[in-house]
């Protein structure tokens, strides 16, 4: 009987041993330890054996049958760390793989405009002011010397929010509302959206976006403003860049003028850029009137100065060579991302 147990122990191991899957060791249970199993069989045959041998080799059988188990869970343990590790070893992650990049978009070529505008005025010493979008009539064109049957006022040019309160349809009123702080002299640029009641077509739209400056100190003369704007037009369309000063009609400033460029496609040839003129026009401009000064409680005889107006989307237009004024409106990261 004792060499009947120590050859099932040493085959169970041996069985064990052969096993590689977990599922092959439950085999192994099953034909050794099961209902219907070697050691069991061996029970059974207990009856064969002489009773007072009985208990020895009751104690025999269970020897044996823990024996068994213990290998068995052992190499359970053993296998299942294996297959554990086999795994970990499959999933490592790759910190040094480059993360996903997270879309963010494009500056749109107002921005950069922009910011290319400020730069080269903020370097000039100027100040960066705002002011509302949504404006007393009082400042978009009373205190702007724009008298009350003035065209720009029509309802086919201005969107009104009641009779004294409209969407500014300039940046020009924050000029009013610097002045009338009463901190001189003055050098500020303000940059800001504006409305007008335009049909959208390829050169309009009902908002767009305009930068205002003004200068207001002792001895500021029609040179100055010249000096300046120059300066300016050669920063942003380059050194070779000429200026030129057409008499125009602005009602809050006097004398007052519109300034070109000289084409920077064609150098003043002309060309489909300048239409041929080999000049394009970028922004007005002129001397503060006095009648403004005075209604913003300064005194036209101690302090003079010049103002102008930029439309940025027109910068924006004619730096990047973009044609249709929509196009910067659609947002459309495909097109941003050129600028
Ligand atoms: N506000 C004018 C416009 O919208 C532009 C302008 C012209 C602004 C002359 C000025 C200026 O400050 O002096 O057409």
């Amino acid at each position: 009987m004792k060499e009947k147990l120590m050859s099932i122990r040493e085959e169970a191991i041996k069985a064990i041993q052969a096993a590689e899957a977990p599922e092959k060791l439950n085999e192994v249970r099953v034909k050794f330890l099961g209902k219907k199993g070697e050691l069991t069989a061996v029970l059974k045959s207990m009856k064969n054996v002489a009773p007072e041998d009985r208990p020895k080799v009751g104690q025999m059988v269970n020897e044996t049958r823990a024996a068994i188990e213990q290998i068995l869970e052992e190499s359970k343990k053993k296998m299942e760390r294996a297959i554990r590790e086999e795994k970990m070893k499959m999933e490592v992650i790759d910190v040094t793989l480059p993360a996903k990049k997270n879309m963010v978009g494009h500056r749109h070529p107002n921005t950069i405009a922009l910011e290319e505008v400020q730069r080269i005025f903020v370097g000039m010493g100027y100040e960066v002011m705002e002011g509302p979008e949504i404006e007393y009539d009082l400042y978009n064109f009373e205190k702007l010397n724009i008298p009350a049957d003035h065209p720009a006022k029509d309802e086919q040019d201005t969107f009104y929010i009641n009779k004294d309160i409209v969407l500014r349809t300039q940046t020009s009123p924050v000029q009013a509302r610097v002045m009338e702080q009463g901190k001189l002299p003055i050098r500020m640029i303000s940059p800001g959206r504006v409305f007008r009641s335009d049909e959208v077509d390829a050169t309009h739209s009902p908002s767009f976006h305009q930068v205002e400056g003004l200068v207001i100190d002792k001895n500021i003369s029609f040179a100055d403003l010249k000096g300046t704007l120059e300066v300016f037009a050669k920063e942003l369309f380059g050194e070779d860049t000429k200026t030129k000063f057409r008499p125009h009609h602005f009602p809050f400033t006097e004398p007052s003028a519109e300034v070109d460029v000289s084409c920077f496609k064609c150098g003043g040839k002309g060309c489909r850029f300048c239409k041929g003129s080999g000049w394009i026009e970028i922004l007005g401009c002129g001397m503060v009137h006095p009648h403004v000064l005075e209604m913003c409680g300064i005194d036209p005889e101690e302090y003079t100065g010049f103002a102008f107006g930029v439309g940025l989307e027109r910068i924006a237009l004619l730096k990047y060579e973009i044609d249709d004024m929509r196009l910067l409106y659609e947002n459309d990261v495909r097109f941003l991302k050129q600028f």
